[in-house]
């Protein structure tokens, strides 16, 4: 039977996740997800009418979480790694089970464990030896390289590239098309840029941009 399952976020990476969720119950003999709707605490018109056209509910705030016998799944489809954590850390303390969507073409080589709550979009490369924590997000077409490490809310935008033997620490965003070269380690909650060439290790809590990445 299909888990039920809500997302958070109505905003752009909110109704990204359902593609990714859509695309996994249609590549799936059977629904993986029963898709209750969604959940936002501040929505925008905009996307309330955007929800609206694709024909999936809007449920309310955090607070209006639905209840099922076997508990609800979750997914936080917001970009924000610390939004994303504070939002899970309420939804888990109301009983709600993470879920995980990783999009059918994604490939992944052996050795590839990927935390609850994370979100895999379409197009990721991820090759040997990798460990995804909790709620991660890996946007569409970004790579991980081989023995690379990524925390926990770690968020990965489009086309970024982390390479090999690579430590993402908790709560990192990782820009648009950012690289990462090999064996370096981005520090918890550090930022890098959209296009930002990392080349040695990022001090946690900062912001690095441009190529070198400083
Ligand atoms: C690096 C980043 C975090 C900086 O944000 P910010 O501190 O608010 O930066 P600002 O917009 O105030 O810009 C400050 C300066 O940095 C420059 N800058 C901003 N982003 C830059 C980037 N990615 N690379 C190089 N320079 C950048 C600006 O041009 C500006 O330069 P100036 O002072 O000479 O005018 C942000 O610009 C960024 O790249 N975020 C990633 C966005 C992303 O991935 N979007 C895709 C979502 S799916």
């Amino acid at each position: 039977m299909a888990d039920p399952l809500v997302v958070v976020g109505v905003g752009g990476f909110g109704r990204e996740t359902l593609d990714v969720v859509d695309a996994v119950n249609a590549a799936a003999d059977a629904p993986v997800f029963d898709v209750l709707g969604v959940l936002d605490d501040a929505p925008s018109q905009v996307n309330l009418d955007r929800l609206a056209a694709r024909g999936v509910p809007f449920l309310g705030g955090t607070d209006d979480l639905p209840a099922r016998d076997g508990g609800v799944r979750y997914l936080v489809g917001v970009g924000s790694p610390r939004a994303r954590r504070a939002i899970a850390d309420r939804l888990e303390a109301r009983g709600a089970i993470a879920a995980t969507a990783v999009h059918p073409s994604v490939t992944s080589g052996y050795d590839v464990t990927i935390g609850a709550g994370s979100v895999v979009c379409a197009g990721v490369r991820l090759t040997t030896n990798i460990s995804l924590g909790r709620h991660t997000h890996l946007n569409l077409n970004a790579t991980v390289g081989h023995d690379t490490t990524v925390g926990d809310f770690v968020s990965v935008n489009p086309l970024a590239s982390i390479s090999g033997d690579c430590t993402i620490e908790d709560d990192v965003l990782i820009g648009v098309a950012g690289v990462i070269l090999n064996g370096l380690t981005v520090g918890r909650g550090a930022t890098v840029g959209g296009s930002a060439c990392v080349v040695r290790d990022v001090p946690a809590g900062s912001t690095v941009k441009g190529v070198p990445a400083r």
